[in-house]
């Protein structure tokens, strides 16, 4: 069942955002969840379907249509109600510390592995965005993210250690960009 659902999320995000994101959030998360305990079904499946509202429907509030994106899906390939329950809480908050609170470890990991995975494609943030708009203003987001990461999501110790040294070779590199102007 767990197949069929990683081909339908490889499907629908394409390449890059399976390659990218999906992907590395689910072996983050896999981790997490070894390293706490937690429940490996729900939080496996909650990483491959987190985003799916984003793939979907676009960013705004994904955390919602995600939520009914994946509760379709699940209904579909008969994983039980608590499963169900669970994994549609974790989609629900994985927006992090401006949204919902975490109340459940599984929830608590998505976070984090989310929040991980954004350390990896540190140069994407800068190209990847709208050509108009000036690199100082690139540079900031990208700060901005990353910091709000490091501060606000990464709230579990073993994310923290496993991301520390992305996470100064980043602030290395944005000083070094600001040192420029
Ligand atoms: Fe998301
Ligand atoms: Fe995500």
């Amino acid at each position: 069942m767990i197949k069929k659902i990683e081909e339908i999320v490889k499907k629908q995000a394409g390449e890059s955002d399976w390659n990218y994101h999906i992907a590395p959030v689910r072996k983050y998360a896999l981790r997490l969840a070894t390293k706490y305990g937690a429940n490996k079904q729900v939080v496996g499946i909650a990483a491959l379907l987190h985003d799916i509202g984003r793939i979907k429907y676009g960013p705004k509030n994904h955390e919602e249509t995600g939520a009914e994106e994946a509760k379709k899906i699940l209904i579909k390939y008969k994983y039980n109600q608590k499963i169900i329950d669970d994994v549609l809480y974790c989609i629900r908050s994985h927006k992090g510390a401006d949204g919902v609170q975490p109340k459940t470890i599984e929830a608590e990991i998505l976070i984090n592995a989310d929040a991980m995975a954004h350390f990896n494609v540190l140069p994407l943030f800068f190209y990847d965005r709208d050509a108009n708009v000036p690199f100082a203003e690139r540079i900031a987001w990208v700060e901005k993210k990353i910091t709000n990461g490091w501060k606000r999501k990464l709230t579990l110790k073993e994310s923290r250690k496993m991301t520390q040294e992305k996470y100064q070779a980043i602030k290395l590199i944005l000083k070094s960009i600001k040192d420029l102007v």
